[in-house]
């Protein structure tokens, strides 16, 4: 089953339309990577999936039940961690836990082994301070595992890393991984190398719409967008080979040929080598997740 469904939503705030129809699915035990740049509306999307947003229309269903303003799914089962997380900075790490854990109602004796076990999981079970001394990447750390108090199955980030260094980066994203043998995790953000790190589903916002969702391999599968790059021993042979290929463009020394398939391969192969013209490298280039990107925003 799905964890979270979203279909066709769209949300205008006076004339502006943000969101003109968003669809994804995030399937159980998977880490996604919904991704847009800024002011596409990802953050708009996900207060609208915590039903924290009235929409003007569509659908959105966690854990089978339907979500609708004001109203968060009985069943608890998200976890939430927003863009920029407030705390008591006068509390330290377990404190502040337990708080968190006392409001949603678990009995003391599973909160104390349940706030022991987040702790450790986010890497600050040893850290005695106060909340206040903290650096932005502990903070993320410990919104983690606050959002994770009440066991959610789908656990919503909103931009866990933008604000880190390379280092802090990473242990989000360490973390966010093992999280998914728990819940499902649904991270919003702008950074394709993070996407690509740790997400197996993934989804483009662009124009207030998906213009992409389905899972990496999807993308890797592509194969009609693998381009070919050829780079000649004697660049005087250029010309040969583009007027036998006009669909090949050269750009900085190397001749491209966008979507080549393997018999285009090979036919270009078969060509250089009857003529004898001397290759120093030929490449191929996958379509990735950012030149996939690049694509949807049209760029
Ligand atoms: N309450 C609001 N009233 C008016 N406009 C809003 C409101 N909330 C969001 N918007 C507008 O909706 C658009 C999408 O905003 P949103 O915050 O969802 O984008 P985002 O993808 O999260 O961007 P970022 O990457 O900067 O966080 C923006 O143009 C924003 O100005
Ligand atoms: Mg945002």
């Amino acid at each position: 089953m799905n964890v979270l469904e979203v279909r066709d939503i769209k949300k205008s705030f006076g004339s502006k339309k943000v969101l003109e129809g968003v669809s994804f699915s995030v399937p159980e035990n998977c880490v996604f990577g919904f991704i847009g740049r800024n002011g596409a509306g990802k953050t708009t999307t996900m207060r609208a999936v915590l039903g924290l947003l009235k929409t003007d229309g569509g659908e959105i269903d966690v854990c089978g039940e339907r979500v609708s303003y004001g109203c968060t799914p009985k069943s608890g089962c998200i976890g939430f961690l927003p863009d920029v997380p407030e705390f008591y900075g006068y509390m330290n790490a377990r404190e502040y836990l337990t708080l968190c854990g006392d409001i949603t109602g678990i009995d003391r004796s599973t909160l104390k082994s349940r706030c022991s076990e987040l702790l450790e999981l986010v890497g600050l079970d040893k850290e005695k301070h106060r909340i206040k001394g903290y650096s932005r990447g502990m903070k993320q750390r410990l919104g983690i595992a606050q959002a994770l108090i009440n066991r959610p199955k789908l656990l919503i980030c909103d931009e866990p890393t933008s604000a880190l260094d390379p280092v802090g980066r990473k242990e989000i994203l360490d973390i966010l991984s093992t999280a998914k043998e728990q819940t499902s995790v649904v991270f919003s953000t702008h950074i394709l190398s993070d996407v690509e790190r740790i997400c197996t589903q993934v989804a483009f916002l662009e124009g207030g719409r998906t213009a992409f969702s389905g899972s990496i391999e999807e993308i890797h599968a592509m194969k009609s967008d693998t381009a070919l790059e050829l780079t000649l021993a004697r660049p005087e042979d250029t010309g040969r080979v583009t007027a036998t290929f006009p669909g090949c463009t050269v750009s900085e020394g190397k001749l491209i040929f966008p979507k080549a398939s393997d018999s285009d391969q090979a036919e270009l192969m078969a060509f250089l080598g009857a003529q004898a013209i001397p290759v120093m490298r030929l490449e191929r280039h996958e379509a990735d997740l950012e030149d996939l990107f690049m694509e949807v925003i049209g760029k």
